[in-house]
């Protein structure tokens, strides 16, 4: 039995994850951004998606503010909820990464379990966790959805970075960071992880 199902069955298909990889010629993988809200993660994960169709390469965002529309409309932010929101998007991105997709994953996953959780259920090297690593101060600054002012007002409960926890990633494949005090550009950022990608043999 696996969790509360009983009486359950593995069914293998004869094609599997190397084939459609073979097709696609390209490897499935899951780039997992983390970071505080207004920190430029789904941005960045725009700007890799945009770059990798430009070199024919098959990829698919899953951002976490747009499944709550849907998959994840029952969720809330209390800790609980958060957790399952983020196995559930590390099942779905599994699967596309079994599809020979490149899955791009943006959510601000603020605990370290349950990114770790998903960072588990992908093979060898699959998972690439990237850490949006922006200060407070900057998100807040930007403001774009004008959550922060809520949150400080009190309107807002339990909003991460101001109230509740945000845990950084202690050994993530890419961290993003100001230089001198300025954001890389957009597809300076994609930049970086593209060529992560590259170099690790993921797009071909
Ligand atoms: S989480 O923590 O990973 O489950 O969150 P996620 O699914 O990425 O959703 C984050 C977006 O939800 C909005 N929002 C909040 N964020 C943090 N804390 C609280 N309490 C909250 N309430 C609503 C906010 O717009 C987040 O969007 P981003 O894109 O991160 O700015």
């Amino acid at each position: 039995s696996v969790g509360n199902s009983t009486n359950i069955f593995w069914h293998e298909c004869p094609v599997g994850k190397p084939d459609r990889q073979k097709l696609l010629q390209q490897k499935g993988c899951v780039v997992w951004i983390t970071g505080l809200s207004g920190s430029g993660k789904s941005t960045l994960a725009c700007s890799i998606g945009r770059e990798l169709h430009s070199r024919g390469k098959l990829s698919y965002v899953l951002d976490g503010d747009n499944l709550r529309h849907g998959l994840n409309k029952d969720l809330g932010f209390k800790g609980e909820d958060r957790a399952e929101n983020i196995r559930r998007v590390g099942e779905v991105a599994k699967l596309f990464a079994d599809a020979g997709l490149i899955c791009i994953a943006s959510l601000i996953s603020p605990y370290r379990k349950d990114r770790d959780a998903c960072r588990s259920l992908l093979p060898d090297a699959s998972f690439i966790e990237v850490f949006m690593n922006m200060p407070l101060e900057v998100c807040e600054k930007r403001d774009a959805k004008g959550l922060y002012k809520l949150a400080r007002e009190g309107k807002i409960k339990g909003f991460t970075g101001i109230d509740d926890p945000y845990e950084p990633p202690l050994n993530c494949e890419i961290e993003i960071q100001q230089h001198h005090g300025i954001c890389p550009a957009p597809n300076v950022m994609a930049g970086q992880v593209l060529s992560y990608l590259e170099e690790k043999g993921f797009l071909h």
